[in-house]
């Protein structure tokens, strides 16, 4: 099938790349020459594991190119993921003017039947917007040419997104129930068709409920992780183990293990900004969405509990003191630092008069950027970016770990020990046993994790 996606960001490449892979002939289009030229020399503007590989072999087997032709990517698919960003306005609301525009350019340019395929996560009522604004066009060039809105919200974790097209646990297609919608329909099930051999995974509705879908699962998943760290905060204060917790809730197949670890709070792009993106939608039906008003409350104050563990460990004024940071990225196997706690943690440091070194597997080049952009060149001369884990430690008063690379999960505890100048570690993500590292003579503390009795 002949597919153009719009957008080669996180989500418009990995469905691009993964669409090639299954056969079928993608055409990616981008408006940034800088990004275009890179991945046409086999570049990748993000760090994604197993994407490399997907997109040199399928531009290799010329079933994948990359262009900012919008005349060409509109003529290729007739199939148009719109895969653009929508970052949120200063009201909390997703800013939909690239989806607009990549909507318009199709209008402005199509001659024969498109389906238009909503990727991006947007508001309920977007698909209207979207089928207005190309309208305009068609209307404006006094063309007839056919076309739909279909929305297909993407569920891929960044880390992980690869496996996650392609082993999908759900498929959800919003379209209408026009002709056109039911044809948009047949041919979205052919495209798909290779998720659903062994069983059905699609989910077909309309397209409010689609993109409301997406809301409603990320809102979700951010409700779990508040919840416990909500929990975690009081089990610290009341002698109860929030791991032992959540292992015995998670037991019960109505709620489950995942999505259940209390930490640093959550970041990235998706959770903060979707979260706040459906309070707004209520408001302006005035509706308050009271339980995702506190979820993001709690994630605020959450993103300074590490730091507030430590300032009431070593005192308020921490000039002269050193700490070394593990963990920068908001997550595991990506280098994205958007909402990322780490950020928060450095800041509280920093104000406090601390100098800090920080280690991260793969997002040292970000962080070098969103901390220039966080910090004063003052505050920056005071964060040094160290070359491997152990590089951080020398002199540093504790150990504060912010991300759960793996790699930090079994480290050298006696070479730690011995560079620290006290055996302290905070641990933001809970990687540690209690009681081993009180065996191994350190000092530990965790999030939710301050067994008063230990028998
Ligand atoms: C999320 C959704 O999972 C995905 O379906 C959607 O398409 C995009 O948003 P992503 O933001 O890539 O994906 O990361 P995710 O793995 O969901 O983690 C989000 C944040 O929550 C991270 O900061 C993570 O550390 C935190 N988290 C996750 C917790 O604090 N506790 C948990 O139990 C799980």
């Amino acid at each position: 099938m002949k597919i153009t996606i719009i957008g080669t960001g996180y989500v418009g490449l990995v469905t691009g790349a993964c669409l090639a892979e299954l056969g079928n002939d993608v055409f990616c289009l981008d408006v940034d020459q800088r990004k275009i030229d890179l991945l046409n020399n086999g570049g990748i503007p993000i760090h994604e594991p197993g994407l490399e590989e997907v997109v040199a072999r399928n531009r290799a087997a010329g079933r994948l190119r990359f262009s900012t032709d919008v005349a060409a990517s509109v003529e290729h698919g007739e199939v148009q993921f719109i895969a653009v960003g929508t970052p949120p306005d200063e009201d909390g609301s997703a800013d939909l003017q690239y989806v607009l525009a990549a909507a318009r350019n199709i209008g402005r340019y199509m001659t024969g039947f498109k389906v238009v395929v909503d990727k991006s996560t947007v508001p309920v009522g977007t698909g209207d917007r979207v089928r207005i604004a190309l309208q305009e066009q068609l209307q404006a060039r006094g063309v007839d040419a056919g076309f739909t809105v279909v929305s297909n919200p993407e569920f891929l974790k960044e880390g992980a997104a690869v496996e996650d097209f392609m082993r999908p646990d759900r498929i959800v297609i919003g379209h209408d129930s026009t002709p056109e919608g039911l044809q948009a329909a047949a041919l979205m099930k052919r495209l798909y068709a290779p998720f659903n051999r062994n069983h059905e995974r699609t989910f077909w509705m309309d397209v409010r409920s689609a993109e409301f879908t997406k809301y409603a699962a990320n809102a979700m998943l951010a409700t779990r992780i508040s919840f416990m760290n909500e929990l975690a905060n009081l089990a610290d204060n009341v002698g109860v183990d929030i791991e032992a917790v959540r292992r015995g809730i998670g037991s019960d197949p109505r709620i489950g293990h995942s999505f259940l670890y209390a930490g640093a709070g959550y970041g990235g792009s998706c959770f903060p900004k979707d979260v706040q993106a459906l309070e707004r939608t209520a408001r302006q039906y005035e509706q308050d969405l009271h339980i995702l008003r506190a979820v993001e409350t709690v994630n605020d104050k959450q993103k300074l509990v590490l730091g507030r563990k430590l300032l009431s460990r070593f005192g308020a004024y921490l000039g002269g003191k050193h700490f070394a940071i593990w963990g920068l990225a908001f997550k595991p196997n990506t280098d994205d630092m958007r909402e990322a706690p780490a950020r928060v943690l450095i800041r509280q440091l920093l104000d406090a008069g601390a100098t800090v070194a920080v280690y991260d597997p793969v997002a040292m080049d970000e962080a070098r950027r969103v901390l220039a952009l966080d910090l004063s060149a003052a505050e920056l001369a005071r964060v040094r970016f160290a070359s491997s884990p152990m590089d951080t430690l020398d002199g540093a008063e504790a150990l504060v770990i912010v991300t759960e690379w793996k790699a930090f999960r079994s480290p050298d505890f006696g070479q730690i020990k011995a560079a620290l100048k006290h055996a302290v570690v905070f641990d933001g993500r809970n990687l540690f046993e209690p009681d081993v590292m009180a065996e191994l003579g350190f000092e530990y503390h965790g999030i939710g994790r301050s067994v008063l009795t230990r028998n």
